[in-house]
């Protein structure tokens, strides 16, 4: 397959870019193809010839995106809608990879796909507006707590505060399913070469607050936990909210009947070991 990744300078775009090798892959940066602009995603498509579109680009700072909010549904919202009619046009299936954040947090238990959502920040209204606009013949992956070591995101940060040897403060009062950007990629290409459409939940096994998920890095990354302390979501004063409990089940996954991902710890543990084999 030919296939065009959107944001491929992002964290999951590069993971496409590193991890998939049995197809022809056109990974594009913001300023390559912006997908809030027709004519740029026209003269890409023209370009590239894909069979399938990977939407990895994304206004993804929640804050951002509530002090911004014009801006975020322009980018995660109105621009998949772009994608999906160019997309369609060109015969071109489109996977559009959305969020934990198009719930309201307030459940008892993992989100299922089947579940209603209730977005309860600026962030996650956009990226269901994107869910909305990329037509029901698309693959909408929904994921959470994306992480790898390289990008921006909380495990980078987690490891070079452990390496400043300051303190350190997360949150004990949101949970979600971290994931690893290679385990999401594998199966996200699993589905792809299936051609599944619809929502499919992806993430890592196993859940945590962000508090415990430091104090587990700071263990595998031999420091001491006791580094970090916990703190609650409130105190930060942070200007979007976050859904307390987004945990998702990759219930369609199992009825699909593709395997798992591994459990978060093993990942992370996979992940940092290598890391400092490759240091030493
Ligand atoms: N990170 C998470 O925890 C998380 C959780 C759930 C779902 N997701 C979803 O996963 C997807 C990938 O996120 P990520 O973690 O890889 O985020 P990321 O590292 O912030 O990557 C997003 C990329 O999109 C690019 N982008 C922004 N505006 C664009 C535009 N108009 N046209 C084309 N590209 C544009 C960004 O470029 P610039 O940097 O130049 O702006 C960036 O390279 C997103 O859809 C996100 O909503 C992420």
């Amino acid at each position: 397959m030919r296939i065009l990744i959107t944001g491929g300078a992002g964290q999951v775009g590069k993971a496409f870019s590193r991890q998939v090798q049995n197809h022809e892959l056109f990974a594009c940066s913001r300023s390559e193809l912006d997908i809030s602009d027709p004519i740029s995603i026209s003269k890409a498509i023209e370009s590239y010839r894909p069979d399938v579109i990977i939407n990895c680009g994304a206004l993804t700072d929640v804050d951002k995106c509530e002090t911004s909010p014009e801006l975020a549904m322009n980018i995660n919202g109105h621009a998949v809608g772009l994608l999906a009619t160019q997309a369609e046009k060109c015969g071109a299936s489109l996977v559009q990879i959305s969020t934990d954040y198009v719930f309201d947090g307030e459940k008892d238990g993992p989100y299922l796909e089947t579940d209603p959502t209730k977005p309860i920040s600026v962030y996650g209204q956009s990226k269901l507006l994107g869910e909305q606009l990329a037509g029901s013949g698309a693959l909408i992956v929904r994921t959470s707590w994306v992480m790898s070591l390289d990008g921006n995101n909380i495990l980078v940060k987690i490891l070079r505060l452990l390496d400043e040897g300051g303190e350190l403060k997360f949150v004990d009062d949101q949970i979600g399913c971290p994931t690893f950007t290679d385990d999401l990629v594998n199966v996200v290409m699993k589905l792809v070469e299936s051609d599944v459409t619809g929502v499919v939940h992806v993430t890592n096994g196993g859940s945590t607050s962000w508090f415990d998920f430091a104090q587990h890095v700071a263990e595998c990354a031999g420091s001491d936990p006791k580094q970090v302390s916990p703190i609650s979501g409130s105190e930060l004063n942070r200007p979007a909210r976050r859904p307390k409990n987004s945990t998702l089940e990759n219930r369609r996954l199992s009825d699909l009947g593709f395997p798992q991902l591994p459990h978060y710890l093993d990942s992370l543990d996979h992940l940092l070991s290598n890391e400092n084999r490759d240091r030493s």
